[in-house]
């Protein structure tokens, strides 16, 4: 196993590193106040190729992997999870459900270009009021009419749900066959009869986007239907094991953004006429988090580098979704605990981050079901 990055990986890092310094850290802690999402930085992220990193060049990817992909998504998640989410959300699960769908060349070259591009965002519509973690149980309907498909149902938890123009819309074709008569639709968030519903008030990831979306005799051309009927479910599966890919470098990202923070804290903070740094119990606490935060670090590259070497990640993807994601948990409560009061204030940045954490043991499967993937593999 190769431990170096190549000298593009690191190009990718340190330019995705400038990105979040200079174009999300200013406003990073306002966003969170006002849920207010940076739509124009997520155009530049398009810009800079960051959004359609591992697709290739002729969807409007930049022809590289998942590793350069988790990179990116780790540094910009140091500064701002909510845009993490949004990024790795359009690049893994609305790219994912088209590019996993056996779509054919000419649905790929419609539905991929323009979100990969970061021109526009995409959303995966897959969970419902009644099927969260047992995402099988899904009831939206898609009746064909002639050269359409009419949708009903409601998607809900929708990240970027309020500023997708296009949402991987998971429905019934064959409603008797439960989840294997799901199927993968492409809706325009134009199209007649979709709308959002409820847009989400939330604990963290506060500048992110998430609404309900609402399908009430929605149509959409037969064309938009990506895959066959019945590969829906599968290709939701697919989709969601690059997306924990995602969601675990976001977990990284938080866990590595609050830890930069308390190492300052601690050097400059001094109490009892010294540092608080030199505090053994303190300086012990933060060597066996350095140690998590490595450990999860080689999980995710490891996970990153099965998918680019075409060998299974599902499994390592789960692993590394749950282990990053606990880290990011453990570190950003330590980071306020270390900080104090002042850990505690919004100024400092690690108590939004702690917030922000919490949704990452969630989402794309909640670290139960990840439990489930793994432990289920082991007795198959
Ligand atoms: N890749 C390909 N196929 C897969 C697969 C995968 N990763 N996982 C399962 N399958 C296949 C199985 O092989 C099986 O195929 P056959 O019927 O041909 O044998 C079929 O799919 C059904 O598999 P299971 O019986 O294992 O399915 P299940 O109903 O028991 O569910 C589960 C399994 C892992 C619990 C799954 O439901 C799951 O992942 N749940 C969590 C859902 C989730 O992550 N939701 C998040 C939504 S997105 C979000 O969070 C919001 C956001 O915007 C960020």
């Amino acid at each position: 196993m190769n431990f170096e990055l190549t000298e593009q990986q690191i190009a990718i890092q340190e330019t995705a590193r400038k990105f979040a310094e200079e174009e999300l850290l200013p406003g990073v802690i306002e966003r969170d106040e006002s849920s207010e999402f940076p739509v124009e930085q997520f155009k530049k992220a398009g810009e800079l190729g960051f959004i359609g990193l591992p697709y290739p060049k002729e969807y409007g990817g930049q022809g590289l992997g998942y590793m350069e992909y988790a990179l990116a998504v780790e540094e910009i998640s140091k500064i701002d999870a909510s845009f993490g989410i949004s990024y790795s959300v359009t690049t893994s699960l609305y790219g994912g459900s088209v590019w996993y769908s056996d779509a054919t060349d000419e649905q790929k070259k419609a539905f991929l270009p323009e979100v990969l591009s970061g021109k526009v965002f995409g959303s995966f519509g897959l969970t419902e009021p009644n099927a969260g973690s047992d995402a099988g149980g899904c009831i939206t309907t898609a009746v064909k009419d002639g050269d359409e498909y009419v949708l009903n149902g409601l998607k809900c938890f929708n990240t970027n749900g309020p500023l997708a123009k296009y949402t991987a819309v998971y429905a019934l074709t064959e409603p008797e066959k439960k989840s294997k008569g799901l199927a993968c639709f492409i809706v325009d968030r134009d199209a007649p009869g979709v709308r959002t519903g409820k847009i989400e008030n939330k604990m963290g990831i506060r500048a992110a986007q998430v609404s309900e979306v609402i399908l009430e005799d929605c149509r959409v051309p037969a064309f938009n239907k990506v895959g066959n009927d019945g590969n829906g479910f599968k290709t939701a599966m697919k989709a969601l094991d690059c997306g924990r890919i995602g969601v675990a470098a976001q977990g990284l990202g938080i866990a590595e953004g609050a830890f930069e923070r308390a190492v300052e804290y601690m050097k400059e903070r001094e109490q009892f006429g010294k540092p608080i740094a030199k505090n053994q119990f303190l300086q012990f606490k933060m060597a066996e988090l350095a140690i998590k935060i490595e450990a999860a670090k080689y999980m995710l590259y490891k996970a990153a580098t099965d998918h680019d070497t075409g060998k299974s990640y599902g499994q390592s993807a789960a692993k590394a979704k749950y282990m990053c994601t606990n880290v990011a948990m453990e570190v950003t409560e330590w980071a306020v605990q270390f900080m104090g009061g002042n850990g505690y204030m919004r100024e400092y940045h690690v108590e939004r981050m702690m917030r922000d954490a919490k949704i990452t043991q969630i989402y794309e499967g909640t670290n139960e079901i990840q439990q489930l993937i793994i432990g289920g593999a082991l007795f198959r």
